[in-house]
């Protein structure tokens, strides 16, 4: 059963604030609305008539925001969109032009310690890891459908596991004999190559469930694809400020920031520009902040949390 209040905690909540620097005629675009958290900073630092739009996936997660925001989604200050942000161009109306946009992304507290959705190796559950159980194929689906060498990729690739090969070599034998459905399942097949030690401070299977989730949800090139439609949503002036929890999440931030804040992106091979691009960023913060020892203390899922912010020109 679903929490029936959010127990997610909002990470960089004070940094997040002072970037978007909210104000009460400004409207706001929060494309992973999640427990809430960062919304409900938002509409109260933009009273009495700053606006949010919120954008999630998970039906879930926005069902407990109704119940949540009742008085603002009634005075017309809230609206939740349910949808991937991989189409934000087209979930939010035509000409928005928001004074800034966050995007929080990977999973929140609640996806996680809902035991139905199969996101925790704690709790046996079927294996789905769907943001949205409704959209593209669940975690079990994909390692009944992949090659062992596609498995294999995504594990080295998203987990940075080591034994991947010997992961991905272990599920084949597996769903030979039956497929694998849960959580359970997964777990038994990771820790039957890379047995659990007592001194050990990470669960063993956290590597390949992280890697599982991160392809099922297609986590990568969903950033890539929101990241120009966030910016095109944005008035001039206006902000953009992205979490991230992945190395790799964090370097496609970077890099398309970068390239953003140039005028031409050209490869250093060619004499002449023939890009014709113009900057349309500026970067505001040189090093991608991190959360404090204080945050990091009440909420240790902070601790792999950097955030980067732009200003478009
Ligand atoms: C880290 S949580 C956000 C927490 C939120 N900022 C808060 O303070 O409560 C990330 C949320 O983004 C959603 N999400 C992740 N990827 C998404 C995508 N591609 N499209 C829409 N929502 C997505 C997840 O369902 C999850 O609810």
């Amino acid at each position: 059963m679903p929490q029936m209040e959010t127990v997610h905690i909002s990470v960089l909540l004070q940094e997040t604030l002072r970037w978007l620097n909210p104000r009460s005629d400004g409207l706001y675009i929060d494309a992973t609305f999640g427990g809430g958290g960062h919304t409900a900073a938002l509409l109260k630092a933009s009273a009495p008539n700053g606006r949010v739009i919120a954008v999630d996936a998970d039906k879930t997660a926005l069902q407990r925001g109704e119940r949540r925001f009742v008085a603002e989604i009634a005075t017309g200050r809230l609206t939740l969109l349910h949808g991937n942000f991989r189409s934000l161009g087209s979930l939010l109306p035509p000409e928005t032009a928001a004074q800034g946009i966050l995007l929080d992304i990977g999973l929140s507290s609640d996806q996680l310690s809902d035991a139905e959705r199969g996101f925790a190796f704690q709790t046996e559950a079927p294996l789905d890891m769907r943001f949205d159980p409704l959209a593209g194929p669940s975690a079990a689906e994909l390692l009944t459908e992949l090659s062992e060498e596609e498995i294999a990729d995504i594990l080295f690739t998203y987990g940075e596991e080591r034994h991947a090969r010997a992961i991905a070599k272990r599920i084949v034998q597996f769903r030979a004999e039956h497929p694998v459905t849960s959580t359970g399942d997964l777990v038994k097949i990771v820790t039957s190559v890379l047995p659990r030690r007592h001194d050990e401070k990470i669960h063993p299977a956290t590597r390949t469930f992280q890697a599982l989730r991160i392809a099922v949800n297609g986590e990568l090139s969903a950033l890539r694809d929101a990241l120009p439609q966030a910016l095109n949503a944005l008035t001039a002036g206006g902000r953009i400020v992205v979490i991230s929890f992945h190395s790799l999440e964090d370097r496609i931030v970077k890099e398309w920031m970068r390239d953003e804040a140039k005028n031409c992106i050209c490869p250093p091979s060619v004499p002449v520009c023939v890009c014709g691009h113009t900057a349309r960023l500026k970067i505001v913060t040189k090093r991608p902040e991190t959360a404090s020892n204080e945050e990091t203390s009440f909420n240790p899922r902070a601790r792999s949390a950097k955030l980067r912010a732009a200003e478009r020109i």
